[in-house]
């Protein structure tokens, strides 16, 4: 699982290059948060005071950090999913996750 989700965090990092970028697709990270990951807590972990995330980036290290302890074998596309949409519902940083 890890060789597939290691390729797609540097992806994500040198996103800034907006060249053949696939956004993300924020309904199937809808569904699939509600599938694996709602079971555990409601999205008020998200808005809770002393959240952990402060940027898009450690909102995707936190849904790789679930997504690899629940054994859901998600590639990178599935996390980048999950994260933009949870940050796009939740914590709005003004942050775009963009992968090939
Ligand atoms: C076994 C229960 C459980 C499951 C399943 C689970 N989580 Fe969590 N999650 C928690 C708990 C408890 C916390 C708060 C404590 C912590 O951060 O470790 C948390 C915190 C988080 C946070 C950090 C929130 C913040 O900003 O403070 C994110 C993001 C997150 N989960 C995403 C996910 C995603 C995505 C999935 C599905 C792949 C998932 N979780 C599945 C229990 C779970």
């Amino acid at each position: 699982m890890h060789k597939y989700l290691l390729p797609g965090f540097a992806m994500v990092l040198i996103a800034a290059f907006p060249k053949d970028v696939q956004a993300a697709d924020t309904e199937r990270g809808k569904l699939l948060y509600e599938n694996h990951c709602m079971s555990c807590h409601e999205s008020v972990v998200h808005i809770r005071e002393n959240r952990r995330a402060r940027a898009l980036g450690e909102i995707y290290w936190q849904t790789t950090r679930w997504a690899v302890t629940q054994q859901l074998e998600w590639r990178y596309e599935e996390v980048r999913d999950v994260a933009q949409y949870l940050n796009n519902q939740f914590y709005k940083f003004d942050e775009r996750l963009e992968c090939k």
